[in-house]
Parts: C-alpha cells; sequence; structure tokens
C-alpha cells in the first residue's frame, strides 16, 4: 500500500511538473518596454520606431506581434534566409522575439505611397486576384485594408516599402523565401503583376 502511495504521489509530483514548464514557456507575454531597450540594436536599419528610412529595410511598426515573431524564429532558424537578418536574429533568445514583437508591433506605421499608373492593376490583383492566370486575391487573407490577420498570422502589408514588397514577392514566386500559401500565390505573376500590387499595398493605410 504504502509503495503504492509512493508511486502515485511521484506521478502526480511528476506531471505537475511538466504542466507548470508548458505554462511557463506558453505564458511568457512580450513586454514592450524591454522591447524598447533592446531594439537600439535595430534602429540603425529600421528606425527607432520600426518606421525605416529607406526601402532596403522593411517597416516593422505596426506589423502583428505574432508575425514579428515567426518570421525572427525563421531567420534564426534559417527556413528565412538572409545573411543580414540571420547575425542578428542568432543573437535573440525566445524572451527578446516576444519582447522585441511587443515593441514593435504598439509603433504607429508611417504613410506610404502608391505610383498612379499602377493603381488600377494593382487594385484588381489586391481585391479579386486573377482568375485566368490562377492568382489569388490578397484581400482574401491580408483584408481589404491591408492590415493583415494577426490571429493567423496574415502580415500586414499596408504603407510597406514597395521595393521591399516587390522583392519578397519575388522571392515566393522564385522559391528563395518558403512559405506554401506565399508560393503559390506567387508563382503565376509577372514582374509588372508583382511592380503594380507592390506599389498598391504601400499606399494603404
Ligand atoms: C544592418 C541592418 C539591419 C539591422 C541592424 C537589423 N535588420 Fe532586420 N532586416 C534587415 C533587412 C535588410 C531585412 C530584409 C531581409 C529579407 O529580405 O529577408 C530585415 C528584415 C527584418 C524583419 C522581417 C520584416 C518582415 O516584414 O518580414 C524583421 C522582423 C526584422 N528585420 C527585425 C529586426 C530586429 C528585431 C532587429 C534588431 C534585433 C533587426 N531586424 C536588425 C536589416 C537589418
Ligand atoms: C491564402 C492566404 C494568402 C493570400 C491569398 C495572399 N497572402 Fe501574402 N502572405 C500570407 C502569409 C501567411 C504570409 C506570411 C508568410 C511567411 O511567413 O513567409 C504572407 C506574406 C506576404 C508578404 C511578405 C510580407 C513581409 O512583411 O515580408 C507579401 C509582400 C505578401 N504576402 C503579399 C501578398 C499579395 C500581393 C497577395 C495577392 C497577390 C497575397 N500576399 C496573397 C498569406 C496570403
Amino acid at each position: 500500500m504504502k509503495s503504492l502511495i509512493t508511486v502515485i504521489g511521484l506521478t502526480l509530483a511528476s506531471t505537475i511538473v511538466v504542466a507548470a514548464d508548458s505554462s511557463a514557456t506558453a505564458a511568457y507575454v512580450g513586454n514592450a518596454d524591454q522591447g524598447k531597450s533592446k531594439s537600439v540594436t535595430c534602429a540603425g536599419c529600421h528606425g527607432a520606431d520600426g518606421n525605416s528610412a529607406v526601402a532596403d529595410y522593411p517597416k516593422l511598426s505596426g506589423q502583428h506581434a505574432t508575425y514579428l515573431q515567426s518570421t525572427l524564429k525563421a531567420y534564426r532558424d534559417g527556413s528565412r534566409a538572409n545573411a543580414i537578418m540571420a547575425g542578428f536574429a542568432a543573437a535573440l533568445s525566445d524572451e527578446d522575439i516576444a519582447d522585441l514583437a511587443a515593441y514593435f508591433s504598439a509603433q504607429t506605421p508611417s504613410t506610404g505611397a502608391v505610383e498612379a499608373d499602377l493603381v488600377a492593376r494593382g487594385q484588381q490583383l489586391y481585391r479579386f486576384g486573377d482568375s485566368a492566370k490562377g492568382i489569388s486575391a490578397c484581400a482574401a487573407c491580408h483584408g481589404p485594408t491591408g492590415a493583415g490577420v494577426a490571429s493567423a498570422v496574415f502580415p500586414s502589408l499596408k504603407g510597406q516599402w514597395a521595393a521591399y514588397s516587390e522583392t519578397q514577392l519575388k522571392a515566393y514566386r522564385d522559391g528563395q523565401r518558403q512559405h506554401v500559401m506565399m508560393n503559390g500565390v506567387a508563382k503565376n505573376m509577372s514582374d509588372a503583376d508583382i511592380k503594380a500590387v507592390a506599389s498598391y499595398v504601400g499606399g494603404l493605410q
């Protein structure tokens, strides 16, 4: 009897330890103040508030924390390949990533602009896609205003530098950036389609 109680006691104890461990991992919520101090390293390229000054560096301001976390982890584990970001992400713990994501997601994105002669084609692709070419409507996932969906990890696109979005769409098309949904969306897009829709989302507010 005594040994049976000991066994039950041990089982209970280990169950409690396991439960406490997994809740500690899941429960960490990013802290924006911590993120702000950790973001000093990022500011030179992405801007202090995540509004980068030039199109070489994507804007991070107002981006969903869910997406910022998932893409920083992808740079860290190499599933998203970029030499510069691989170096920065390698130095980040899960907690750093959560703090940085909390900080940048809380910043206000600066507005961008659309090139007037690209609006018509860009808007058509964004809202309706092109069924003849097999291109899905962007709005179905990224939302009518380009705000994305945090819970589904659909990134916000609005106000992003057109040149950055263009590079990413080409990387999805050519398979340099792997993501099953976006590889499928981009595979039938021409350079002109990509340029138009990248410009269009840059002008969304
Ligand atoms: C030396 C310049 C530089 C620094 C410093 C830098 N980055 Fe970047 N970052 C880049 C470039 C360039 C890209 C675009 C890479 C690509 O095409 O995948 C990028 C992309 C990103 C992205 C992806 C954005 C998106 O919309 O998918 C995130 C998130 C990011 N950086 C976060 C950070 C954080 C957090 C830090 C600081 C810890 C940081 N970066 C420091 C240059 C930099
Ligand atoms: C089925 C859902 C879906 C559709 C439709 C879709 N996207 Fe996406 N998009 C995603 C997801 C999910 C990601 C994040 C992928 C990743 O982590 O690499 C993404 C990422 C992107 C990115 C990279 C964002 C960044 O900050 O690096 C761009 C640009 C983009 N999409 C543009 C478009 C455009 C333009 C269209 C329409 C032609 C479109 N998407 C249609 C789901 C979708």
